[in-house]
């Protein structure tokens, strides 16, 4: 399974699956793209010496014209799963169809709560007293697709946005790997907007 890895920031996320993925010899990362230069997650994947390309947004450049050049630079690592680990841009619903059910995201809550921005401080804002990650398939609506797997941290009273991010990242870490693993044996797939693992839905 070659797997390509979208960033745009500190590559946690990618750190964690590039740690895990050499235990499993049907899965490499062929390459890491970033819409943004000085992205740390591109210093880590030339410290593993991964293919990176960087698509940096032209100035007046509309979202179809930057995702078709995204699109490009997509195809030529000839990924089988695309994962997108902290991409902070939106898709055209054009890219996403092109790439159905072979796009992962990682998700800083327990979705369908709090989609969007700033989860960790919505959640400090309401009377949660848990809250989570959760990877699933990218469809066109933004963070909507279907779930295949969550992790619930508790929230405790004295949290700030810190440790509660820190203890969510903690689980992301540890479930997007898990969740490559299921993709790159064959077990999980998207149909009709649904996930399935093992062939039962989940
Ligand atoms: C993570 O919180 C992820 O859930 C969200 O963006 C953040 C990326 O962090 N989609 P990193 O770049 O993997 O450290």
């Amino acid at each position: 399974c070659r797997i390509l890895v979208l960033i745009s920031g500190g590559g946690s996320n990618l750190q964690a699956i590039m740690d895990t993925v050499d235990d499993n010899p049907q899965a490499e990362v062929v390459g890491v793209i970033s819409h943004n230069p000085n992205a740390y997650g591109l210093i880590r994947a030339h410290i593993n010496e991964i293919n990176t390309s960087c698509i940096i947004p032209h100035q007046n450049e509309t979202r179809i014209e930057y995702d078709k050049r995204l699109s490009i630079a997509i195809d030529k690592y000839q990924p089988d799963l695309i994962v997108l680990a902290g991409f902070m841009r939106i898709l055209s619903d054009d890219l996403v169809l092109q790439y159905e059910g072979k796009m992962l995201n990682i998700h800083p809550s327990l979705l369908p709560k709090y989609t969007g921005l700033h989860t960790h401080q919505s959640v400090l804002d309401s009377d949660d007293k848990e809250h989570g990650a959760s990877v699933h398939f990218v469809i066109p609506k933004l963070d909507a697709g279907p779930v295949i797997l969550q992790a619930k941290v508790p929230v405790y009273e004295d949290d700030s946005v810190d440790t509660l991010a820190a203890r969510v990242y903690e689980q992301e870490h540890a479930i997007y790997p898990i969740v490559i693993k299921w993709f790159s044996l064959g077990r999980l797939n998207m149909r009709s907007n649904q996930a399935y693992l093992d062939d039962k839905c989940l």
